[in-house]
């Protein structure tokens, strides 16, 4: 029985691992969730899955918490040390990392600092420190699993070849859901229209993220840390149909790649019980119903957010952090706020801009950065016109 623990158990990625734990009940225990602010979500999770420790993001939820399930055998704790707890509870083997954005990073780094083996979903924590946390992982014998759907496909992709090998990585794209819009139409794009994602149900960042392309800008840099293969190999090709996941190419101009409908339960039950694969219940691919895939490249002038993921990354240092503080900022300003969808590159843009780079010596230093992009791009914001 592996012992493991769920970090974001309350979102879309949560919610897909807890399925699979359903499924194989004899095969996973969960002994420690961590949530945002979901409560009710939580308890009902708590009494199916029965952790020995919880933890919220504040106080006051977790002491509605504790009211709920007075009785139970749980510890609910609260805050990011609370969370970072849970990460680094004795006894887990593998820690899911679910959280969405940079919150995830200080939890992630702890767990892999206490020796617990990850499957990593959360990518915004690879793109704040990226070379951190791969040296913590090598330093404490943990392995990174990815569970980004494109990210899995690529690890599946080199499984039994050499890295030598290969000559460049390509990251397939769905493009979102405006890839069809003209440059003018962008401009009026509403909240409700952009989150209407085409093939996969996710939440509501990472939705918007797949929008701009910001999503796979992430990716870009996530990929140059997870496999060690440098920007300039690794290119992004936009597939509508998200069938093909991602692609390998060799030094013989062989390609492998792999294919699956978009379900996130396949990526993320391959990364809990690697090497092995779980008979999933799942409908197969049938290419004949798909009858045709098509291909197309990025386009970075309706889409700039793309290319500021590879600037980022030959920058280096914490521009990486910055840009991906800046794209919270700008994410949530769309959403909640009244920013406008072209805006968002405008704000990233701006805040990389007025970023000076420092090498990254330390978490203090990604998360440094991290905090001085929110504030300037909230400036941002705050400055354009309404
Ligand atoms: N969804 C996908 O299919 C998918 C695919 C590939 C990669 N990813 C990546 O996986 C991560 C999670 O994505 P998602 O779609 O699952 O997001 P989501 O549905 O929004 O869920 C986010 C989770 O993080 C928790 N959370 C939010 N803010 C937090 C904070 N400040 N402190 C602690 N916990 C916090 C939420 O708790 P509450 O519910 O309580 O707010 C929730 O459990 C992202 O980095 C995303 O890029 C997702």
């Amino acid at each position: 029985m592996k012992s493991i623990i769920i970090l974001g158990s309350t979102g879309s990625i949560g919610t897909n691992t807890l399925d699979i734990v359903q499924r194989f009940p004899e095969e996973f225990q969960v002994v420690g969730l961590t949530a945002g602010g979901n409560v009710d979500k939580l308890e009902t999770q708590i009494r199916l899955f029965k952790p020995k420790m919880v933890a919220v993001s504040t106080e006051l939820s977790a002491a509605t918490l504790r009211t709920r399930c007075a009785g139970l055998p749980v510890e609910i704790l609260a805050g990011e040390d609370g969370i970072a707890q849970v990460a680094t509870m004795p006894g887990a083997e593998l820690v899911i990392s679910g959280i969405v954005g940079a919150a995830g990073l200080v939890p992630t780094l702890a767990a892999i600092r206490s020796g617990k083996h990850i499957a990593l979903a959360n990518k915004e924590p690879m793109v704040m420190a990226g070379k951190l946390m791969q040296d913590e992982a090598h330093k404490h014998g943990v392995r990174i699993f990815p569970v980004d759907s494109e990210h899995s496909a690529i690890f599946q992709s080199l499984e039994g070849h050499r890295l030598e090998d290969v000559r460049r990585l390509i990251l397939t794209a769905s493009g979102g859901a405006l890839w069809t819009l003209t440059k003018e139409q962008l401009h009026s794009v509403t909240p409700e229209r952009a989150l209407q994602h085409p093939n996969w149900k996710m939440g509501s960042k990472i939705t918007i993220d797949s929008a701009t392309l910001m999503n796979k800008g992430l990716e870009v840099v996530e990929a140059r840390w997870l496999f060690g293969i440098s920007e300039s190999r690794i290119d992004v090709l936009v597939h509508r149909e998200s069938i093909i996941h991602s692609l390998v190419e060799y030094e013989d101009r062989s390609m492998i790649a792999q294919l699956g409908l978009p379900d996130m339960r396949t990526p993320i039950s391959y990364a809990m019980r690697y090497p092995e694969r779980m008979p999933l219940d799942l409908p197969s691919l049938d290419l004949t119903e798909v009858g045709k895939l098509t291909f197309a490249k990025p386009d970075h002038d309706r889409f700039p957010c793309l290319n500021l993921g590879y600037e980022s990354l030959r920058v280096g240092g914490t521009m990486p952090a910055a840009m991906n503080a800046a794209n919270e900022v700008a994410v949530e300003a769309f959403l909640n706020s009244g920013l406008r969808f072209v805006e968002i590159a405008d704000v990233i843009r701006s805040t990389m801009d007025a970023h000076t780079q420092r090498e990254i010596t330390g978490l203090d230093d990604a998360l440094e950065a991290d905090r001085w992009a929110r504030e300037k791009a909230e400036s941002l914001v705050h400055a354009l016109p309404r």
